[in-house]
């Protein structure tokens, strides 16, 4: 029976209720709710009112040092513009994604110029030889360690006194005396908190891998998101070559800022031109497709959403969505049935975003949308257009910001025109652009089958 005060944690996600349930109300695990018991109240402390340090911001001096190149311009961007001394970074991902690969090709490339650690917790020394080797950068003077002990590694800190440190991962570091499992959300919080304070105090970049689960929460790990300035997310659809970093959380750079790599045999190797990488394989006048430009973090990508729409044979249609929000759709779905009169009740559906890539913003919804109608009536919409827009319950498409920029880089990759909400103001006289502004979903549909 629960006593007063007993509160239920979950082991995955580390949120508290009051109430056992079987299933975790914000991460979804099963069976993970534990009973914790009140913590006694921490022995005050006395502190001497002298002693207590404050000043004025005025006072507080720059720290000018340049940021730390990582010597992969797309991680950098992520990053907002490199490593900066004394910032904590969460890396997570799913196992397999490359999250190893890139944090030991990114200190392999920086060990000449810094003193950097790497924590190999999770593989032998030889094993990480090997995969350096493949990296090229196994002569480096990156230095390794095996050691898994929290109290070893802060004794590395010291000794070595490294610019930057990798701990990979922070599930396998464990610190004595905690009686619990490493990877547990209680040697997790005592492990990475003591890393992320020591490696504050004393100025070393930290990075903590930690792996995810399918669901895509840094399951466990999430615990330590708001002890860290940065939290990154390697993602990668199906485990196709192409993997995208996005950050999303950074207190020091762009939020939602991304970088897009493709794993080849000697590692990740940039993609630095992503639109045109997306959009290499679009067959241009192809029935279900429409392009939109989105802007994540600090540049615009075009990306081709695609949609296939089949009478369903019986029963509940199916609807299947990749790379884009699957609410998002259905409620694209009940607004062309409703507002735009397209009859997709007893339709399966299936929406991809092409290339692997997933969009977030609510920009994608017009193309999203127009992609869907095409592959309704099953024939090409006007293929040299882009589309912008967010699509409200309404029917009626609404401004989304930054249009500047996706149009420019819609320009950039030859496409003549875009279409957009009527709303938005834009600056794009310097632009050899062809405007098609639309109110609503039903005229963008009219201007769309009507060119
Ligand atoms: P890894 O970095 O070990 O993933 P994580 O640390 O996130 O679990 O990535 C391993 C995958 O990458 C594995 O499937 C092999 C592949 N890979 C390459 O294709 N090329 C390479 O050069 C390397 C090092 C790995
Ligand atoms: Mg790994």
């Amino acid at each position: 029976m629960a006593t007063k005060g007993t509160d239920y944690e979950c082991s995955e996600c580390g949120r508290r209720t009051p109430q056992w349930s079987g299933r975790c109300p914000d991460c979804g695990e099963w069976n993970s709710l534990e009973e914790v018991v009140p913590e006694e109240d921490e022995p005050r402390t006395t502190r001497e009112p002298d002693d207590v340090e404050a000043c004025t911001l005025q006072q507080v001096s720059w720290d000018r040092r340049p940021r730390m190149s990582t010597g992969t311009g797309e991680f950098d961007r992520v990053l907002g513009g490199g490593l900066l001394r004394g910032s904590t970074i969460l890396l997570g991902g799913e196992p397999g994604v490359g999250k190893s690969t890139i944090v030991l090709q990114s200190l392999g490339q920086m060990a000449g110029e810094r003193k950097c650690l790497y924590m190999a917790c999770e593989e032998s020394l030889p094993q990480v030889k090997l995969r350096a080797r493949r990296l090229d950068v196994e002569d480096s003077s990156l230095v390794v360690s095996g050691e898994t002990d929290l109290e070893a590694i802060c004794h590395l800190l010291e000794r070595e006194d490294p610019d930057v440190v990798v701990v990979d991962s922070v599930q396998m570091v464990s610190a004595e005396g905690i009686d619990s499992l490493p990877g547990s959300l209680k040697q997790l919080r005592t492990c990475g908190g003591e890393l992320i304070r020591r490696a504050k105090k004393r100025g070393t970049a930290l990075i903590l891998v930690g792996h995810a689960t399918k669901q895509g929460a840094i399951a466990g790990p999430r615990a330590l998101e708001h002890l860290v300035d940065a939290v990154l997310y390697f993602e990668s659809e199906n485990f196709q070559a192409l993997r995208v970093l996005r950050a999303v959380k950074n207190r020091f750079g762009p939020a939602n800022e991304v970088g897009v790599f493709e794993m080849a045999s000697g590692g990740l190797e940039e993609v630095l031109n992503p639109s045109e990488f997306f959009l290499s394989e679009r067959e241009a006048a192809s029935a279900g497709s429409a392009v939109t430009s989105t802007v994540e973090g600090s540049r615009a990508l075009l990306l081709e959403t695609q949609a296939l729409v089949v009478p369903g044979a019986y029963g509940t249609p199916e609807r299947r969505v990749t790379g884009a929000d699957r609410r998002r759709v259905s409620m694209l779905l009940a607004v062309l049935q409703r507002r735009a009169g397209l009859d997709l009740l007893d339709c399966d559906v299936f929406v991809n975003v092409a290339g692997g890539v997933s969009v977030q913003e609510p920009g994608a919804d017009l193309a999203l949308a127009l992609a869907i109608a095409s592959g309704f009536q099953d024939r090409p919409f006007a293929p040299e257009m882009v589309a912008v827009g967010e699509v409200g319950l309404g029917g009626e498409v609404r401004g989304v910001g930054r249009m500047e920029e996706r149009m420019k880089e819609a320009q950039r990759l030859g496409f003549e025109r875009v279409m957009m909400p009527a709303g938005v103001r834009v600056d794009g006289d310097d632009m050899d652009l062809d405007l098609t502004r639309v109110k609503t979903l039903d005229q963008a549909l009219a201007a769309a089958v009507g060119s």
